[in-house]
């Protein structure tokens, strides 16, 4: 009679999971999962993490305690590569010291054959090896490499699924990352992400918001809801008009700020040519969704945004922003920015310079562009020296860091709604939490207090935080 198929789980996976508890439970396993990247990959850590507990590990932040270490990796750009390489390869002497640990990569990078190869034939002793697409079949995967019959590597190219249902072990009490798509169908020329995360998907909405209403239930005090270009959520609507499941992006806000709980609701990443007068209007329709807006610019020159393939100008940006600070005044504006794009030259960059000028961002996320394999940037002639970026880079920076000082400075003598989100152990500052604009704020005092929206009256600021007193 042929075994029956279990519905809950049809490609096996719980049952993989249960194998591999009987194994580990017994040792008492301890893992640990590095993290690399962006919020996409925390978000995908805490998954592995629920999956480990769910195989029987208890957890360790402990490199040589750990039997199991899985390192989750980034390829945006190619230090991030060369970094995580660096770690992987200081593991070897751990693998030497206690052969019988399982050392597992994973993650964007895992996700390129360039870096699998690699892996493959120069770092021995990693043990298991899948990308962004298998992330689900980790319990099948560990259980491969724990019966230790050879390496085992993954490299599907599955990229159409979303997988629901996997279990969550978050790090972080108060906060909590919420995926509402995964992919990207955008091809911005220099990016590796839409190579390596496959084609854009949303989630269901009615799951997202059962997710938000858990997540509230179980103690989170602010939600960031994720995808690459919320946006697009719910299909490719115009500016998130709506899509395959009739819930744009700025639908699904407004359903989860009426989630009932006293909660702040955050999103990223929005795209320029996606974003607009529903989604600043969704904004400005609760106070559970932060004024807070994290919009990447790249570039402040129609001819470099045109070689990226972002899709808008720098009109239409500036426009955006107006609309967005007309509708929400004292909202707080962050992007991101790439100099030295090939091809970019200095009338371009002093374009860049000027947009930051005229914006005023309160921070700012800044590149030198790093090209990508595969990414179609890293083909195009690039004449400009390292060197001449870096001067760039640094004017842009310097700019950046006098602009955020002068806007934190802005805040001192005001009482601002804080969220305390932990404890530091620090005398002199020992809780630390955010603003509705997602400044860090170091607080002299609110220990005891993680969890708990507090007034606090903010005392001193400089480039990169607020210093302040809960009243
Ligand atoms: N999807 C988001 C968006 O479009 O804004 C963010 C994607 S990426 C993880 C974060 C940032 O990394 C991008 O906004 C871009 O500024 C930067 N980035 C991506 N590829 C890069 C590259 N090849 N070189 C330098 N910076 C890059
Ligand atoms: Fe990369 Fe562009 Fe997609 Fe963002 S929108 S992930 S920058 S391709
Ligand atoms: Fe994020 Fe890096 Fe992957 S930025 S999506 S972890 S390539």
């Amino acid at each position: 009679m042929p075994a029956q198929q279990d519905l809950t789980d049809p490609d096996g996976q719980k049952a993989a999971a249960e194998r591999v508890r009987r194994v580990l439970s017994p040792r008492a396993a301890k893992a640990r999962v590095r993290t690399f990247g962006c919020q996409q990959n925390e978000a995908d850590s805490e998954r592995l993490r629920g999956m480990l507990a769910m195989m029987g590990c208890s957890f360790t932040e402990d490199d040589g305690e750990a039997d199991v270490l899985v390192i989750n990796t980034c390829a945006v750009r190619e230090h991030a590569e060369t970094k995580v390489l660096g770690v992987i390869g200081a593991l070897s002497h751990l693998k030497k010291a206690k052969p019988g640990m399982i050392i597992a990569v994973c993650g964007c990078a895992a996700q390129r054959p360039e870096f699998a190869e690699k892996i493959r034939g120069s770092y021995r002793h990693v043990d298991l090896l899948f990308g962004t697409h298998a992330l689900r079949r980790f319990p099948e995967l560990l259980e491969a490499a724990v019966a230790g019959t050879g390496r085992v590597f993954s490299a599907e190219d599955s990229d159409g699924e979303i997988a629901e249902g996997l279990p969550v072990l978050r790090d972080r009490k108060y906060t909590a990352w919420l995926p509402v798509m995964y992919g990207c169908d955008n091809f911005c020329a220099y990016c590796i992400v839409p190579y390596v995360r496959g084609r854009e998907r949303s989630r269901e909405p009615e799951r997202v918001l059962t997710d938000a209403g858990a997540l509230i239930a179980s103690g989170a005090r602010e939600i960031t809801l994720l995808g690459q270009n919320v946006n697009s959520y719910g299909g490719k609507p115009a500016r998130g008009a709506g899509g395959a499941s009739g819930t744009g992006f700025p639908e699904l806000l407004r359903r989860a700020a009426s989630l009932d709980g006293d909660f702040l609701l955050r999103f990223m990443t929005s795209h320029p040519k996606d974003a607009g007068d529903a989604l600043f209007r969704a904004m400005a329709s609760s106070p559970k969704i932060a004024r807070c807006l994290h919009l990447p610019f790249q570039s402040g020159s129609d001819r470099v945004l045109s070689l990226m393939n972002r899709g808008y100008t720098r009109g239409r940006y500036l426009e955006l922003i107006a609309e967005a600070r007309a509708l929400m005044p004292g909202l707080v504006i962050t992007s991101d920015v790439i100099v030295g794009f090939p091809g970019e030259t200095e009338m371009d960059f002093e374009e860049t310079y000027s947009l930051i000028e005229s914006v005023r961002f309160d921070s700012l996320f800044t590149f030198i562009h790093s090209p990508r394999a595969g990414a179609p940037s890293a083909k195009l002639p690039d004449p400009v020296p390292r060197a001449e970026k870096q001067r760039w880079f640094e004017r842009m920076t310097a700019l950046q860091d006098k602009i955020s000082g002068e806007k934190h400075s802005a805040y001192v003598g005001k009482t601002l709604r804080v969220l305390i989100t932990d404890e530091t152990g620090d005398a002199a500052y020992p809780a630390r939490g955010r603003t509705e604009g997602n400044r860090l704020v170091r607080l002299t005092n609110g220990a005891g207090a993680a969890g708990e929206f507090r007034e606090v009256k903010i005392t001193d600021g400089n480039k990169w935080s607020l210093m302040g007193t809960a009243v």
